[in-house]
């Protein structure tokens, strides 16, 4: 079959905004046009698609924004696309701009909008977009770096306060349901105790070790703990610190604050190298898949395999989930789960032993 030539491409970021999301739209928009191909931004992820809310890109548009936080093209959280009717809609303004094909920046329900157009023949390409870092896929995704810095950041400023003060701060960090941000800031911070999903946490063990800390004489503690806990855990937590040993002891939760800011190298570099790659990729007929970084490889892996493995990692496979994969396919999404199990276990094993 001769291969598609594509004239025009689209570019969108849609659910949680990342730092990054920006010089990844720089990246796809500078390649593509490199490459002989139209570009044009959709404004507002798939509601932009749905509204017809597109506009041409140039590279003069894009020349300063590698730098920046936030995303460029905006971005929103779209229910509308999740029904065949929001999809026709969007396939229409497809037709109208001539857009050949999308590359589609965010986390897993980017990826599901992606691969439902493109069955619907708009081929399009994911790149992993969010600071949660919880596409299992890939080890980084872009905002990831940028979040933890923040986290470390407003964490070492927490340890001056506390210190002073001779308190324990408990610090909730975003992650909707993964622990990546608390388990990585945990460390970063010294944390005497981190409380994430994927492990149990042993708290008991913690409240002796601050007890016995402070007895020895230590001023202040941090105790990190991911937001997928739910809203109650951490404020509940601060109150049994405070009881169980003594410590006085204040919540935080920084929220959405660590969702912005300028990005870091890592975060632009990735999101430059898996751009460039998306278009690359697109441009030569490759479609329906997510870029990846693993082992620091950049390569395409198919959504659907993305989105399953996500699924199982998290043990949340639904009935026939695997039946389309080969036992090849199983075996690594298997073994790729193990790696991030023994990686969180490994974690926070170090921390229990070092952390104080
Ligand atoms: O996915 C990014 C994220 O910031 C999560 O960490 C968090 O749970 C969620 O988005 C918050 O969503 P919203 O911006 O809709 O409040």
């Amino acid at each position: 079959m001769e291969q598609k030539k594509f004239k025009k491409i689209g570019i969108l970021s849609s659910g949680g905004d990342a730092p990054g999301m920006s010089a990844a739209i720089k990246s796809v928009t500078c390649s593509a046009i490199a490459r002989g191909v139209e570009v044009v931004g959709i404004v507002g992820g798939y509601a932009g698609l749905i509204n017809d809310d597109v506009r041409p890109l140039d590279i003069a548009d894009v020349s300063d924004i590698i730098s920046h936080g936030g995303t460029y093209l905006r971005s929103a959280r779209c229910d509308e696309f999740k029904y065949e009717e929001g999809m026709q809609k969007a396939i229409a303004t497809c037709k109208r701009h001539n857009i050949d094909g999308i590359v589609a920046i965010g986390g897993d329900g980017t990826f599901r909008g992606a691969t439902d157009l493109s069955i619907r023949g708009i081929p399009c390409i994911g790149i992993p977009g969010t600071i949660d870092n919880d596409i299992t896929a890939t080890d980084y995704t872009i905002g990831y770096d940028t979040a933890m810095n923040s986290v470390v950041r407003m964490g070492d400023q927490l340890r001056d306060t506390s210190e002073s003060h001779s308190r324990c701060c408990v610090m909730e960090v975003m992650g909707r349901d993964a622990g990546y941000i608390a388990i990585e800031t945990a460390l970063a911070l010294n944390a005497i105790g981190v409380a994430l999903i994927e492990i149990p946490f042993d708290k008991n063990a913690m409240f002796e070790k601050i007890k016995a800390m402070r007895a020895k004489g230590q001023n202040s503690f941090i105790v990190i703990v991911a937001e997928g806990l739910g809203t109650e855990f951490g404020e509940s937590l601060t109150k049994e610190i405070e009881k169980e040993t003594g410590v006085e002891s204040r919540f935080v939760r920084p929220a959405h604050i660590v969702r912005g800011g300028t990005p870091t190298l890592r975060d632009r570099s990735l999101a430059c190298v898996m751009g460039d790659k998306a278009v690359d990729l697109l441009l030569n007929g490759v479609s329906d898949v997510v870029i990846c970084s693993r082992k620091d490889e950049i390569i395409a892996t198919d959504i659907k395999w993305a989105l399953i493995v996500d699924r199982m990692f998290k043990n949340k496979l639904k009935d026939g989930d695997l039946d389309a994969f080969s036992a090849e396919d199983i075996k690594a999404m298997k073994a790729l789960c193990e790696e991030r199990r023994a990686y969180f276990k490994n974690m926070y094993d170090i921390i229990k032993t070092i952390g104080c």
